[in-house]
């Protein structure tokens, strides 16, 4: 059931951030904001902030953030539609469901998951009562599975014959066609159904919140010509590259450990959570997907990856890396003894030895070294120049620049480099991705689409000028007056740095539908880094330089007023001015070609002109 945006909006602005997380986190007035001691990380003096004015928070810690609703969401671990209806059930607002969409599509899924739960019902049955499963029980019992483990995980056995679900279907009255949408059932040559579940062990696979979306199946007797395990199909409420197995039981423990541990299989999974370490997902024998980290992303930033010892799992550790990598998450990677899974290791040396082990887990760039290393790489200079050169490309997917010099440090000491050596290669493998831009075509698309499809993980927004910094700021600002000042003014396409691009272009289709306010934008921003930035830029006092007060009339006009913001505008304009004119100058300098220096000659004169009358504007006001 969907709650209209319009909605959603009416009841965000109906209550003040300030009171409702003053309900959970003792605030104290600061300046402007209020401060007090972060719920999302452990520290001793106040950085989380609240700000009343934009009705967003922030922790400057740990980078936590975003409107009243992600509060809650985070706060009480609840989904974005709860924590809608517990503001709305605060503010006294009734809540209107959009009808059209409840009676098309959502009660369709609804039936897709009652058939669901009917089917997991239905094995979990014939695990505990069924003659025919003895031999799976005593299968579970071997692979030291708990009755109580079977109950949490909803483990049940699907019966050996072709049609003992079906039947069990057809009495129940389930419509077979969506059976076999999900992949319950099929239909054979003869126009026949049958079971496609038989004589397997079966995981049901969970939401995040809980509902059955698809199963697993493990072969009970396995055989040549028989896979190991059988999975659902993607369906209408199933999509594999966006799931992960385990992380409805384990959610909470991750968020509580800040760390979740990343593995391949069922068993595996099941066996660390039964073993007490529940802080564990389960990417379910493929490399992760971005839809699987962005998941990931809500509950911890942290992951220890454990992949079995064999080169087909450290071939999706390493795609996995660069995934969780391109999302700012801390990855440490440890492999277990040769033969060894995570859930033969811990049934075979206990939880304390696997704990061990996971906190001598190593960092990126030590694991890939090893990993040459033992394939013999750094033993001849030609391979290991190019080993040298993957492991760089491994160290520019890290945004954060401390974490990255660390990385180089470490490196530097492993092979007795010099620095130089590795930052020169570094640098020149990043020129090499900063040629490229976005597509033409993509250009007037919505903000996200042209974000992900452009390779600006790379592009630094530390080092953009106080003029930019500060339209960004006022853009942001949800002052009316001022962000129509500057949308007149100013569009995206005045900058050439993706991000700042992608941020204003957010706030220009927020213009557009009449909805600029800070705790409104700030949820439409979908990478960490730029909302970090976003954050940082509007809830702190310092966040303009020194050097943009000279120009701010010394101070004297009103910070966040209308005439600040077009003295802002005109300071931002000829800024860009003075910049292509450099820019031409410096062309000119390295060009042989006549026609072009003239044209540019021109151009220069031109912009000058424009200067000028900017200028001539600032004095006359
Ligand atoms: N997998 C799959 N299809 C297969 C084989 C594997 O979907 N034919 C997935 C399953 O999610 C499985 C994971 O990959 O859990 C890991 O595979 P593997 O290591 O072969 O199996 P285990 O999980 O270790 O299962 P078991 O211990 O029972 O052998
Ligand atoms: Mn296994």
């Amino acid at each position: 059931m969907k709650i209209s945006e319009q909605k959603i909006e009416e009841i965000r602005s109906a209550v003040d951030i300030v009171d409702i997380i003053s309900g959970y986190v003792h605030l104290r007035k600061r300046g402007k904001n209020f401060v007090g001691l972060c719920p999302f990380h452990h520290e001793k003096t106040p950085s989380f902030t609240v700000s009343g004015e934009k009705q967003i928070y922030h922790c400057f810690g740990c980078g936590a953030g975003g409107n009243v609703f992600k509060f809650l969401m985070d706060f009480k671990n609840i989904s974005f539609k709860e924590a809608v209806e517990e503001i709305a059930e605060y503010a006294g607002i009734k809540i209107q469901y959009e009808k059209s969409e409840l009676t098309g599509i959502q009660k369709e899924l609804e039936e897709l998951y009652e058939i669901n739960v009917f089917a997991a019902r239905y094995f979990v049955e014939i695990l505990n009562k069924s003659p025919d499963a003895e031999e799976a029980r005593l299968y579970l019992k071997k692979r030291n599975i708990k009755p109580q483990t079977q109950k949490i995980f909803g483990i049940g056995f699907a019966p050996f014959g072709w049609d003992n679900f079906l039947k069990a279907a057809k009495d129940n009255g389930i419509d077979l066609n969506k059976a076999r949408a999900l992949g319950l059932i099929d239909i054979n040559e003869k126009g026949e159904y049958y079971d496609k579940f038989r004589g397997r062990i079966i995981f049901p696979i969970f939401s995040p919140n809980g509902r059955v979306i698809a199963f697993g199946g493990r072969i009970l007797v396995e055989g040549e010509n028989v896979a190991k395990y059988l999975n659902s199909p993607e369906s209408q409420i199933y999509s594999k590259r966006k799931s992960l197995y385990g992380l409805f039981h384990s959610k909470e423990e991750i968020r509580k450990l800040d760390k979740a541990i990343l593995v391949e299989g069922y068993l595996d999974l099941i066996s660390l959570y039964q073993a007490g370490i529940k802080n564990v997902v389960a990417s379910s024998g493929t490399s992760l997907t971005e839809e699987q980290v962005q998941l990931l992303s809500r509950f911890t930033k942290n992951v220890v990856l454990l992949f079995d010892a064999d080169v087909a799992g450290q071939k999706a550790s390493l795609r996995s890396i660069e995934i969780l990598l391109k999302q700012d998450f801390d990855i440490k990677i440890m492999t277990l003894p040769k033969g060894e899974d995570p859930d033969s290791f811990i049934n075979k040396f206990g939880k304390e030895k696997f704990e061990e082990l996971i906190s001598s887990a190593k960092d990126i760039v030590e694991y890939q070294t090893s990993q040459y290393e033992s394939e013999g790489k750094f033993n001849d200079p030609s391979t290991a120049t190019m080993a040298i050169r993957e492991i760089v490309k491994t160290l520019a997917l890290v945004n954060d620049e401390l974490k990255r010099s660390l990385l180089i440090k470490s490196i530097v000491k492993k092979f007795g480099l010099r620095e130089r050596v590795i930052e020169d290669e570094l640098k020149k493998f990043l020129d090499s991705q900063q040629g490229k831009t976005i597509p033409q075509n993509l250009k007037t698309t919505s903000s996200n689409i042209i974000y992900e499809n452009n390779i600006s993980s790379f592009a630094d927004i530390t080092n953009i000028s106080s003029y930019e910094k500060e339209i960004i700021r006022l853009l942001y600002s949800g002052n009316e007056n001022i962000v129509e000042y500057i949308l007149e003014k100013i569009s995206p396409d005045h900058f050439t740095n993706p991000d700042l691009k992608y941020l204003v272009n957010l706030v220009v289709e927020g213009y557009n539908d009449k909805n600029i306010s800070p705790a409104y934008l700030i949820d439409k921003i979908t990478n960490d880094r730029l909302k970090n930035f976003i954050f940082k830029l509007t809830m702190t006092e310092e966040a303009i330089s020194q050097k943009w007060d000279e120009f701010s009339l010394n101070g004297k006009i009103e910070k966040d007023s209308l005439e600040y913001a077009i003295e802002t505008v005109l300071n931002f304009l000829i800024y860009q001015i003075e910049q292509e004119i450099k820019s031409n100058i410096k062309i000119m300098e390295n060009t042989k070609d006549e026609h072009l220096h003239i044209e540019l000659l021109n151009r220069n004169k031109e912009l000058l002109n424009e200067k000028k009358i900017l200028l001539n504007q600032k004095v006359k006001k």
